[in-house]
């Protein structure tokens, strides 16, 4: 591999510019409407504390994994793949990790944009005045009666896919870039605002309390392995995202430094999104474990009924949106760039179709909530499947994957090269935590919940 070869597609202009957007694709949906509700069903802070120990041991050596790996192979992660595992000398079937990932972000895209669809709708409720004043009863009927349409998702999430698509076809540069240069410092400006509106509200020892306070007697082997996963998701490890925009990487930058910051910009989010969210909802008198619902049902009551809660609850879903669009950028572009390698298209011609895919895959989960609720694949609806499979499933196979190509397969040479430059020490402690750490880990979290320990 050569020491000048560019990625077809582009460069990003600068550092910062790869941070803004791998932090794009890392806050999204995850941040601000997973992680607060599976904290709540999971035991409050002492999930957290497993969330956390699963980002630095599991997650950062493998984002530098994937950022390496994408830097030097420099193409879609299909492609990468198969170059990379000829260069090591190892098996070309590596390229299957490459379509794990294609596949996956397919998957995700497919029911994330549902979910930004909501958001945006609520944008809309919220400036026209639905929640105002409104009883709980009032706004769960709004919701309910919202995801029962059919037709008012499918417009929601046509829209988000149309405008992700628009975005993707634009270009690394034109599109990507400009996008997450815009997106990402209001994105931040406004959790801010709404951290100072939560600490506002009254329930703010009590939000903190139960975020950080740790109750172990609720863990079990499944809430370790929802942390585990939330850990690939929410750093949109596992599928390719960040090799893809690895690849897109100019060379002499320190992937060490750049994936901890990304990782720890993603994790004060999450951490600041809890801060902003359950200091509202206790205030409120509210149930801070009430699912996926939490952000639609128990936080419109309360914009409803604060001062203030007409222009924060608007901000609130935009940030929403803003965080979503982000990311849903990140998961098609895997896809984008193998159709324009592979399949000689222009970039708009695989934009469109990989959208209508991803559109047409995402009606499953627009039907989950309404007239497909009944059917159950594993006792679960098409939308909590997908969530199941990729976040619990495809993104810790893919990232365990990667931990073992890039610690066993890939000659330590060329991931060292990758590296550099990085102190002896560094290294030695990256390599060992992807060689053992975390595919023991990811490992371990799966014989638990198969049974088997
Ligand atoms: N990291 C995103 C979130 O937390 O919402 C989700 C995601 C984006 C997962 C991109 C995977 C991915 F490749």
């Amino acid at each position: 591999m050569t020491e000048t070869k560019k990625s077809i597609h582009g460069e990003w202009s600068s550092r910062f510019a790869f941070i803004l957007a791998a932090t794009g694709s890392a806050v999204g949906l995850g941040n601000i409407w997973k992680f607060p509700y599976i904290t709540g069903e999971n035991g409050g802070g002492a999930f957290v504390i497993i969330y956390l120990v699963c980002i630095l041991a599991i997650g950062i050596p493998i984002m530098m994994a994937e950022t390496l790996m994408g830097r030097r192979g420099r193409q879609s992660p299909i492609n990468t793949m198969k170059d990379l595992a000829k260069e090591a000398g190892a098996d070309e079937n590596w390229h299957l990790l490459g379509w794990l990932g294609v596949i996956a972000g397919f998957l995700i895209l497919s029911y994330y944009s549902v979910i930004a669809g909501w958001a945006g709708a609520y944008v809309l409720k919220s400036v026209t005045g639905s929640f105002f004043d409104g009883s709980a009863a009032e706004i769960k009927s709004l919701f309910d009666s919202f995801i029962a349409s059919p037709l008012q998702l499918m417009f929601w999430h046509t829209l988000f896919m149309a405008v992700t698509m628009y975005v993707v076809s634009q270009g690394v540069k034109g599109g990507i870039e400009r996008a997450v240069r815009f997106l990402m410092p209001s994105l931040f400006f406004i959790l801010i605002l709404m951290v100072g509106y939560a600490m506002s509200s009254g329930g703010y020892e009590q939000g903190l309390e139960f975020l950080f306070y740790p109750d172990f007697s609720e863990v079990t082997g499944e809430s370790v392995l929802t942390a585990m996963g939330h850990a690939f998701f929410t750093l949109s490890l596992g599928m390719g995202a960040i090799m893809v925009y690895g690849s897109y990487l100019p060379k002499g930058i320190s992937i060490g430094k750049t994936a901890i910051l990304i990782a720890g910009a993603d994790t004060a989010v999450a951490l600041l999104a809890g801060i902003a969210i359950f200091p509202i909802v206790f205030a409120n008198g509210l149930e801070p474990s009430s699912g996926p619902g939490l952000l639609f049902q128990s936080l419109p009551i309360a914009f409803g009924n604060m001062g203030g809660g007409f222009i924060f609850g608007t901000l609130f879903f935009i940030l929403l949106v803003f965080a979503a669009l982000s990311s849903s950028i990140s998961l098609i572009e895997p896809a984008v760039a193998w159709l324009v390698e592979n399949r000689n298209m222009s970039r708009e011609m695989a934009c469109l179709w990989s959208g209508v895919i991803t559109w047409l895959v995402g009606l499953g989960t627009v039907f989950s909530f309404n007239i497909g609720s009944e059917f159950k694949i594993f006792d679960k609806t098409i939308f909590d499947l997908l969530d199941y499979l990729t976040a619990n499933l495809m993104l810790p196979i893919g990232g365990f994957c990667i931990a073992v190509f890039a610690g066993w397969i890939m000659k330590a040479e060329h991931t060292r090269e990758e590296l550099a430059p990085s102190a002896a020490w560094h290294y030695a402690l990256w390599k060992f935590l992807v060689c053992f750490v975390s595919p023991a880990a990811v490992f371990f979290v799966f014989l638990n919940v198969i049974g088997i320990l």
